[in-house]
């Protein structure tokens, strides 16, 4: 019920919409106990005594006439409600789903997650629309035609009602059965879109394997599931109306037998007697209706708990209450006794006790094996995760004091694996610095060599890319991330050297790039070439989450047994370059520095 209240409080702020809304419910109760109350007129004066014909007709056309009123402005507002409270309810999942920290999404996928979003959310508008509009204008109905009951007869009234409490316990019974088989029926939802997500983002690899047969046969199991918890849904919401039905037989049953003989003893007249029992009658929708209230309650109410579920969890990379912006960068990064694990890495320490400083205007160079905690390192710089151990601080400043906000707006990020938006290459490029004019983002995918290509493409810089930048080649996209970090501008700067095998001529153009976007920055390159390497003013050799060796690239070399020595002999550092862009990037690399 938790889940129910604070749904409520979403619906809260429409107050005029809810008054307008109980106006319209109002008029449909009121109209729909005059539409019975009509009946005895009709019987016992324009029938038996053929009187009153005109003002009775005109009287049942107002009665309808409002009913219609009352229930399309209740049902319309209701909706209306709905619809605002899942914008709103959308709105805040989205915006804190995407607060959540790297940890979340490597458990979370894309596909559960959307179903979330849509079908959950959907549910609850549902609940909204169609339960609370029910449960309000339909109760007034029934007070109504309960109203004109007991003025015809209190006792028979009463009689009639003796059967309700035996329709309510098995309907109780029933809401929290289905509040049980709801929640699997979204689990199975969530999977099912899950599957489907993953096979679509994968496709490539689906078709190159050859496993489009276990995908759909995948799919098809998860849909059978679901078929099959809905199927169970489906059994708890048949049970009710016949069970409303046979309650109600039995009132009327009841109501005959007791009526007939208050008839022969001259207490009812027939007219009254029908226009009772056609009360009785009408009951019967909205009880029909009030039935299912619950059931749609506790649908919508498994629902809501699986979204306040998410958004009850807090991120593991929490913002302080007193943190402060991050004043500019000016002097160093401190890296002390820094000891990481994941929070599903079976307890082992991904990064065990690493400490290095870095100064303003130098570039770090980290190689290694991998799987040796590389990017792992590099990713607890813009907070992704924070350290399990020791501390990392920029300019003397705990990071974990500053608010995320500044201290990402100081780092500039090109990722291992290229991430790219289905924009244009332009707002792709000026993804960091939305407002960017035209000569701006020019002038940056000139800096990352992206330009030539971009010209030559159908729209040039409104060209689309496709998901994730899918109508770009590899090279084409790395460069567009590169320019993207390029117009961002800030002095701190991530690089994760994708070690895709570019060929030679796109390779001399995404190094000349990464050249260019490393001057007068600090930058930690995840460097896997020998020509980034080299100009290091430090490299810093991980093994197995420790700092093996730290020193320049002849230092390190010199040593006959070392950890670099080796991982060079062993060539995991690319040496094998056209001579020629070798050297020429070489000589660019001094002349930049
Ligand atoms: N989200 C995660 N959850 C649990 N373990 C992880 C996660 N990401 C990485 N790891 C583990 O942490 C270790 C270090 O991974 P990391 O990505 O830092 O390696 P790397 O040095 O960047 O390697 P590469 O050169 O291949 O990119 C690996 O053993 C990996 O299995
Ligand atoms: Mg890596």
């Amino acid at each position: 019920m938790d889940a129910f209240l604070r749904l409520l409080r979403y619906a809260a702020p429409h107050r005029m919409l809810i008054a307008g809304a109980m106006l319209a419910m109002v008029v449909y109760g009121a109209a729909s106990a005059a539409q019975a109350y009509l009946i005895k007129p009709i019987i016992d004066e324009v029938l038996t005594a053929q009187s009153s014909l005109r003002s009775v007709a005109i009287a049942i056309v107002v009665a309808y006439f409002f009913k219609g009123l009352g229930g399309y402005f209740s049902s319309y507002l209701m909706d209306d409600l709905g619809h605002r409270v899942v914008m709103r309810l959308r709105n805040e999942l989205f915006r804190h789903l995407l607060d959540q920290s790297a940890a979340f999404f490597s458990r979370r996928t894309t596909g559960a997650l959307l179903s979330r979003i849509n079908n959950d959310v959907g549910q609850v508008h549902r609940a909204v629309a169609e339960t609370v509009g029910d449960l309000s204008r339909e109760s007034l109905a029934l007070v109504g035609y309960a109203a004109l009951m007991f003025y015809y007869d209190a006792g028979l009234a009463l009689l009639c009602m003796t059967g309700a409490p035996l329709a309510i316990y098995p309907l109780v019974r029933l809401g929290t059965r289905l509040r049980t088989v709801t929640r699997w029926s979204q689990e199975r939802l969530e999977h099912m879109s899950h599957v489907a997500g993953e096979a679509f983002t994968g496709h490539r690899i689906v078709k190159a394997f050859g496993a489009e047969q276990r995908e759909a046969a995948k799919f098809e199991s998860a849909s059978r599931a679901l078929y099959r918890t809905n199927l169970k849904v489906t059994g708890v919401l048949s049970v009710l109306p016949p069970m409303m039905e046979f309650v109600g037989g039995i009132a009327i049953a009841g109501a005959l037998w007791y009526g007939s003989r208050e008839i022969a003893l001259g207490n009812l007249s027939a007219g009254e007697f029908t226009s009772f029992v056609a009360a009785l009658l009408l009951m019967y929708g909205p009880v029909k209706k009030l039935s299912r209230v619950n059931a749609n309650l506790q649908q919508a109410i498994a629902a809501s708990e699986r979204i306040f579920e998410l958004m009850d969890q807090h991120t593991e990379v929490k913002e302080l209450a007193n943190a402060v912006p991050l004043p500019a960068f000016r002097d160093a990064i401190e890296f002390r006794d820094v000891v990481f694990s994941y929070a599903d890495g079976h307890g082992r320490n991904t990064i065990r006790g690493v400490s290095f400083s870095v100064r303003a205007g130098q570039m770090v160079a980290i190689v290694g094996r991998s799987g040796a905690g590389k990017t792992t390192l590099v990713n607890m710089i813009p907070r992704f995760y924070d350290v399990t151990g020791g501390s990392i601080s920029i300019d003397g400043r705990d990071i974990r004091e500053v608010s995320v906000r500044s201290l990402r707006d100081q780092i500039g990020m090109v990722t291992q694996e290229t991430v790219l938006f289905d924009e244009t290459i332009a707002d792709n490029i000026a993804y960091g610095v939305p407002g960017a004019s035209r000569e701006q983002i020019e002038a940056a995918a000139r800096a990352a060599h992206a330009h030539d290509f971009i010209a030559t493409l159908p729209e040039g810089y409104r060209t689309t890319i496709g998901e994730r930048g899918q109508r770009l080649s590899g090279g084409q996209r790395q460069r567009v991330a590169i320019a993207r970090a390029l117009l961002k501008n800030s002095p701190i700067l991530i690089l994760d050297e994708a070690t895709s095998s570019l060929d030679a001529e796109s390779e001399r153009l995404v190094q000349d790039a990464l050249m260019t976007l490393m001057l007068n920055r600090t930058s930690f390159v995840i460097a896997h070439r020998l020509s980034t390497v080299r100009r290091a003013d430090a490299i810093i050799v991980l093994d197995r989450g420790r700092i093996a060796e730290v020193g320049r690239h002849d230092e390190l070399m010199a040593r006959a047994n070392g950890v670099y020595a080796r991982l060079h002999q062993m060539q995991l550092i690319e040496t094998k370059r056209p001579v020629g862009v070798a050297v020429q990037t070489a000589t660019k690399a001094e002349s930049a520095r």
